[in-house]
């Protein structure tokens, strides 16, 4: 019998049969196959040739995917613990998945990133950022995928940030929303399960692997109490937030059901100059840029009387790996504890720029939501008296960054819709 808690084929079972078979149809250890570590390697391609530390503390070249060493070293010197443990991230070319990858890769850790689709854009942007993360293919939608991904990374920490994250295309797309928020999060728990050799008769071993759930405070959606805690009940207002539920619902199932280490993270908004437009802070920032720049005169925008918890996601991510690091999986609240309003948001962002929002901001109804969440607001105290997590950067800092990351983007000629899509609903 294989070991339990490591990735390993197994034949007992049905799924596990059914796996077997996708893992040949897609990377079996038994064929063969081009993983794209090599060519997606962002040391390879388009940039200077970055170096990273290898397990033996010694540098390696990443554009031969670690066989070419280099006597000299880089950075501090991770901890021992840290250079022996690999990570894969879902979602790695969204914002979180940039912070969290170069969090742990500053860790000492082998990230590698789970990347969907034949040519994703994104890829280009990610290849700038992070040079040291290996890539590999793999869709939420797609449990073969993910199973491959698994065989083929032997991770000890499985981050799933991958998710349909905007909340006003969940209306729009629902059932994708589901499939891919709700849905994907199954389907990575079962990657883990089947790969492992997990069973109900069958628990995890030591080292097994640990897996860390994006889930999110729109699972609280209309509060039933202020502020939210880890015992707050959940009244999601949006198709997507009632995905969260689920796959926040489920890695607690598979927790208490498989004796696996799976753990949520409820996370308030966090946001960064890395944010899609998509967002309110950034189409804030980024509108304020454009009328300071003078490349147009008005913002429009919906709600301004919503309140959220607004923090800064390079704060957040250490809080994702803090709790994934725990002795014991429990889940936590991670948020600032402050909350401000769209209004404040403006005041902030248009006074950075010497402006005053009301002279240029537009309310229109094409952008207030079918069901909306009026107010959120975080007690981190759990986080902050057992793991010990407190953000650095507040809301004025937060939002300075933002509008100046986006003037400089902007006066140099970049236009952050060529990276990051459209900005409609
Ligand atoms: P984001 O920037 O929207 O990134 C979402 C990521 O999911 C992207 O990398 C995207 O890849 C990937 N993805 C989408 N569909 C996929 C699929 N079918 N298969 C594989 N990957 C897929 O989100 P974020 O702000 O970084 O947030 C990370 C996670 O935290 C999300 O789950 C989000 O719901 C959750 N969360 C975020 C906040 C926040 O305030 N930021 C708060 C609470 C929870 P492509 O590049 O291919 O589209
Ligand atoms: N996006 C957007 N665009 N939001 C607007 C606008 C606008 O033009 N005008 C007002 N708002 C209001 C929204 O109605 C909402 O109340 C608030 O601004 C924040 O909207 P978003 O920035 O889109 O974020 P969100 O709170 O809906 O969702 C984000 O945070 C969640 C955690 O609470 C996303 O990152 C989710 O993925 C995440 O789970």
């Amino acid at each position: 019998m294989p070991a339990a808690g490591r990735a390993v084929p197994i034949e007992t079972d049905p799924l596990t049969f059914l796996a077997a078979n996708i893992i040949t149809g897609h990377a079996s250890p038994l064929t063969p196959q081009r993983d794209y570590e090599g060519d997606w390697c962002a040391g390879g391609i388009g940039r200077s040739v970055r170096d990273v530390t290898s397990a033996t503390g010694r540098r390696i070249c990443c554009r031969d995917g670690g066989r070419h060493a280099h006597p000299a070293e880089i950075g501090p010197r991770p901890t021992e613990a840290a250079l022996s443990r690999r990570a894969l991230i879902t979602g790695i070319t969204g914002q979180d998945g940039s912070y969290l990858a170069e969090h742990l890769t500053a860790q000492g850790y082998e990230v590698w990133g789970l990347v969907r689709g034949q040519q994703n854009p994104r890829v280009r942007q990610l290849r700038q950022l992070l040079g040291d993360v290996r890539l590999i293919r793999g869709d939420l939608l797609d449990q073969g995928s993910l199973i491959s991904a698994v065989e083929r990374v032997q991770p000890d920490e499985v981050y799933n940030l991958a998710a349909i994250s905007y909340v006003p295309m969940s209306w729009q797309q629902a059932e994708l929303t589901g499939e891919v928020t709700g849905v994907g999060v199954l389907r990575v728990l079962e990657a883990i399960r089947v790969c492992s050799g997990i069973s109900a008769s069958r628990s995890p071993g030591r080292g097994q692997i640990r897996f860390y759930q994006a889930s999110s405070s729109e699972m609280f959606g209309m509060v039933r109490e202020s502020p939210q805690t880890e015992q707050t009940p959940f009244h999601p207002r949006s198709p997507y937030g009632v995905a969260k539920a689920y796959g926040h619902f489920l890695t607690q199932n598979y927790r208490e059901s498989y004796g696996m280490f799976a753990v949520s993270g409820i996370l308030f908004n966090h946001e960064s100059p890395r944010r899609g437009p998509e967002f309110v802070t950034r189409k804030i920032s980024l509108g304020v840029a454009k009328i300071k720049l003078g490349y147009e005169r008005q913002l429009r925008l919906g709600n301004l009387s919503a309140r959220r918890d607004w923090g800064f996601a390079g704060d957040y991510v250490r809080a994702m790996h803090l709790m994934i690091g725990q002795d014991e999986p429990v889940d936590y609240v991670i948020g600032t504890g402050v909350t401000h309003s769209v209004e404040d948001l403006l005041e902030q962002a248009f006074k950075a720029a010497g402006l005053d929002w009301r002279d240029h901001v537009v309310t229109d109804a094409a952008f207030i939501r079918p069901a909306e969440v009026d107010k959120l607001c975080a007690d981190p105290a759990q986080a902050r008296d057992q793991i010990g997590w407190e953000p650095k950067i507040g809301f004025e800092e937060l939002v300075a960054m933002m509008v100046e990351a986006d003037l400089e983007l902007l006066s140099s000629g970049g236009h952050a819709e060529d990276s990051f899509g459209i900005d409609t609903w």
